[in-house]
């Protein structure tokens, strides 16, 4: 059993998020297929794909104009809630003390948190990403409350169609499992997610401790999303 986890971003509609629940009822899979959707779509929808936000605040309620709190997502009917995504990062300044609190948040209205680390390109060529990835598992990540999920988003690889090497995301996911081990969750699931398509999830999802994928632009399309939850069954 794989997670196959989609990120719509700013993308999508009522109408399009039906349909694809729809063309996803049409498959018959043992994968854990969830669908990070913006927040307007997630209550209301039903099928076969849970639902999961792409944000959430890391207050609990009051005086926070425009912020959509844990407890609102959990009444909406999201189940997961991506956090410290790199767009975040990049363009609102969430830093991995902001994506831990949002996660206990998470946590404490009983939705599974999928906490985002990865390198930037400028990381990347100072031979930084070990180091980076491992501070932010061990920033990012609650040390305790319920389940987490991780995923491992090299930043430059994501909306650019190219991927690491197999032994880098390799390297990476045996490091991020063992950190997560070290600070009592072992055991969590491990995403991948940059640039994943048809033609290559089968192969990523290979790699030891690539427990899933977490899929942007090739998820916006049962045509495309489809081929990658069936990539194994
Ligand atoms: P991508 O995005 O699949 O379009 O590269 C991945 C992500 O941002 O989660």
């Amino acid at each position: 059993m794989k997670i196959i986890a989609g990120n719509w971003k700013m993308n999508g509609s009522r109408s399009a998020l039906a349909e694809m629940q729809g063309a996803l009822d049409g498959i018959k899979t043992e994968n854990r297929v969830i669908l990070c959707v913006p927040f307007t779509m997630i209550s209301g929808n039903s099928g076969p794909a849970a639902i999961g936000a792409q944000d959430v605040s890391m207050h609990s309620h009051g005086a926070f104009t425009g912020e959509v709190s844990a407890e609102m997502l959990r009444d909406a009917g999201a189940k997961y809630v991506i956090v410290g995504h790199s767009e975040r990062r990049m363009y609102h300044g969430e830093t991995n003390e902001i994506v831990r609190n949002k996660a206990e948040m998470a946590l404490s209205a009983g939705i599974t948190p999928i906490i985002c680390v990865g390198e930037t390109m400028e990381e990347k060529d100072a031979g930084k990403t070990l180091e980076i990835i491992e501070s932010g598992v061990r920033e990012s990540v609650p040390s305790d409350g319920g389940d987490v999920i991780v995923a491992y988003e090299p930043r430059w690889a994501i909306g650019a169609g190219i991927t690491p090497t197999d032994d880098d995301i390799a390297a990476a996911h045996t490091l991020i499992a063992e950190t997560l081990e070290k600070m009592g969750r072992g055991g969590a699931p491990i995403l991948y997610g940059a640039s994943v398509k048809g033609a290559n999830a089968a192969q990523i999802m290979s790699i030891p401790h690539v427990d899933g994928v977490l899929v942007g632009g090739a998820s916006l399309k049962s045509d495309d999303f489809i081929p990658i939850i069936m990539a194994t069954k």
